[in-house]
């Protein structure tokens, strides 16, 4: 007896949602379907997210802005979407893909720097040499100096015509490839990947990524412009260009007219360097640092060629160089993060000034 009651109430309980949901389509039914309007194509915004432990975003899901919806956007004039891991925002933001003369970490011109410190200076070496930009316990990166002595000078006029980097156990190299008449639609890039010439075919957007994944190579342009990407470590953003006609004749370089010198004006950022980076440039990103160049000084040069100089492009022996991959880490190198990559320069030649 106990048994059919219960068969007999589940067969009832059965036949009641059946009515129920034959009831609810019906009533829907009746409704007067309406023509929707078509969707205005949002772009989808990207998500990042921060896969290193010391960031303060690990692994949050962060939303690019919709001015900016793509880390790679297929027009090379639209800006891209940024998550810089080691920013205490936390927050994805838009920026140009191409190098800013005027921003933080540029080295470009004859070459001017500006430093993590957002202080503009320059510093001169010598053509034909090598001198070390960065050097900190996991990453090195050297700059090879051209340029001519016009007559009756005291120095050399130099400019920066390739960069060694040294990562790991692994190199890479980037430089302007010499050309006696520039030509703006022929590609003057030259790199290898730890002694191997890289090809990357022409064209915005192609890529190349290394066996390990630990460092990006990206053109951001046909042709002369890219960004390097070392994993958790650096951006860079380049374009190769010839010292131009003007400048050559504002600052009487006497160029002669069978070579463009061809060379870099590159942007770098950082994520987490430690407090005991080295080099000309990295050093400007240390919390003590006390910089030379004097903001109000109208060409502030500072010096510095016996303590950066390097024997070659991918060597880390200059006399102040701190590059030792080999070390192992013990997790607790808590060096104090330094935060620069927010400053907001505006202005030109001496006249820059940065806010955080
Ligand atoms: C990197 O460059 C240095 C200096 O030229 C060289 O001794 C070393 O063997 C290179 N390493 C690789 C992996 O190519
Ligand atoms: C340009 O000419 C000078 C002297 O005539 C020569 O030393 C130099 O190698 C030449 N440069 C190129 C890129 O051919």
């Amino acid at each position: 007896m106990r048994m059919l009651g219960a068969k007999t109430l589940l067969i009832v309980l059965f036949l009641q949602a059946l009515l129920v949901s034959m009831v609810t389509e019906a009533a829907s039914a009746n409704k007067v379907k309406r023509v929707k309007p078509p969707k205005p194509v949002k772009p989808v915004q990207e998500i990042l997210t921060c896969k290193s432990r010391k960031s303060r975003c690990f692994m949050k899901r962060i939303k690019c802005p919709v001015e900016c919806p793509k880390v790679k956007p297929k027009n090379p004039k639209d800006k891209a979407c940024f998550l810089d891991c080691y920013s205490p925002k936390c927050e994805a933001v838009c920026k140009s893909r191409k190098p800013n003369c005027n921003g933080p970490g540029a080295a470009c011109y004859d070459p001017r720097f500006i430093g993590g410190d957002g202080i503009v200076f320059y510093f001169h070496g010598k053509r034909n040499e090598h001198f070390s930009l960065i050097s900190d316990s996991d990453l090195q990166i050297n700059a090879r100096f051209i340029g001519l002595r016009p007559e009756g000078r005291t120095r050399d006029y130099t400019w920066i015509q390739a960069l060694g980097f040294k990562f790991g156990h692994h190199n890479f190299t980037l430089e302007a490839a010499r050309t006696q008449k520039w030509d703006d639609d022929v590609d003057h890039i030259k790199l290898s990947y730890d002694g191997k010439e890289l090809f990357i075919p022409e064209g915005h957007s192609s890529e190349w990524n290394s066996p390990e994944g630990d460092i990006q190579v990206e053109r951001t342009a046909t042709s002369n412009s890219l960004t390097v990407k070392v994993l958790d470590v650096a951006e860079i953003s380049v374009n190769v260009i010839p010292v131009s006609e003007e400048d050559s004749k504002i600052h009487n370089y006497q160029i002669p007219t069978n070579d463009s010198f061809a060379h870099l004006e590159v942007q770098f950022r950082f994520f987490g360097l430690s407090s005991k980076v080295e080099g000309i440039l990295g050093r400007t990103y240390r919390p003590d640092f006390e910089n030379p160049a004097k903001p109000g000084v109208a060409m502030p040069v500072v010096g510095g060629d016996d303590k950066y100089k390097t024997s070659s492009l991918l060597a880390a022996d200059c006399a102040l160089c701190v590059f030792s991959p080999k070390e192992i880490k013990d997790g607790n190198d808590d060096s104090p993060m330094m935060e620069y990559g927010m400053l907001d320069c505006t202005g030109g030649g001496n006249g820059i000034i940065c806010k955080k």
